[in-house]
């Protein structure tokens, strides 16, 4: 086990019935990387975040943050120590405005300590508006002013996805997951989310990305891991993957995925 590894995935294996959604998989997120996970549909990539925050328990191997074995533990001690995602299907509190879905994000990192901001409230107070301070800032940043004090779930699916990561962003992620951010955006909104997303991994956070978007994941990934059919299939930088022949085929004649640009 490498200690620069953000993510370890050692031979973990995952099926549904008789469907081996993830087949001995084994690679590596480095600590600090901006590193895609690209493969066709059912490819396996949604099951292996799953599998990452233990929301699906593999059937075997084993999956290590920071070097930390994370069998047997909690979806929400895992986002407390900073591992935390988004969702394909974006998930936002339906009956909360824009910014109380971001300020939800807050509760979802590192935990406050409940008693002792009710005991010292000056403190307690200029904490809520750093956090409000940090929910507008990431609310701007993400192009989502406008739309501030909307009710989250009347978004489009894009902006909903947007919003996601804002929530994401707020909980203080050291390692954040993001499944398919650009789905539901169109080419502007997609060029502005590849800046942000190349802008908070050089911020230090270690970022995984599973996109179908091929020049989007092709201009901001410096690692990239190709699954198909629950297995790795290649693993290198851009130019390599675009090169390899296993990728090229694996994606002849499907979807609307282009490796080669
Ligand atoms: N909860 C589940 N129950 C049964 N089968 C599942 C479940 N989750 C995933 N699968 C199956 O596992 C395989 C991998 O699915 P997964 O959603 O991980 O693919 P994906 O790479 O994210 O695809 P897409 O690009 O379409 O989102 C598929 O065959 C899928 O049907
Ligand atoms: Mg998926």
């Amino acid at each position: 086990m490498n200690t620069q590894d953000a993510l370890t995935v050692t031979s973990v294996t995952k099926s549904f019935g008789g469907v081996h959604a993830i087949a001995d998989v084994s690679f590596n997120v480095r600590a600090g990387s901006l590193t895609a996970l690209i493969g066709p549909n059912g490819a396996g990539k949604s099951t292996m975040f799953n599998l990452f925050t233990n929301l699906y328990i593999a059937d075997s191997g084993t999956i290590a943050y920071f070097g930390q074995d994370l069998a047997g533990m909690r979806s929400d001690k895992i986002a407390r120590l900073g591992l935390i995602r988004t969702f394909q299907t974006a998930r936002v509190f339906a009956g909360m405005t824009v910014l109380e879905n971001v300020l939800a994000g807050a509760h979802i990192g590192v935990s406050a300590n409940v008693w002792e901001e009710a005991l010292r409230l000056p403190r307690a107070s200029s904490e809520e508006r750093t956090v409000r301070e940090k929910a507008a800032h990431l609310i701007d940043v993400l192009g989502l002013s406008s739309v501030a004090e909307e009710s989250a779930i009347s978004l489009p699916l894009g902006l909903q996805k947007l919003l996601e990561i804002a929530r994401a962003l707020m909980a203080g992620p050291k390692v954040l997951l993001l499944d398919e951010p650009a789905a539901g955006l169109n080419d502007t909104e997609t060029l502005r989310l590849a800046e942000l997303l190349v802008a908070i991994n050089a911020a230090g956070v270690t970022m995984v990305v599973v996109e179908h978007n091929m020049s989007l994941v092709m201009s901001i990934s410096q690692d990239i891991v190709v699954l198909d059919a629950g297995r790795v299939i290649a693993r290198g930088t851009p130019a390599a993957v675009q090169a390899d022949e296993r990728v090229i085929e694996a994606y002849v004649g499907r979807a609307t995925d282009t490796v080669a640009s």
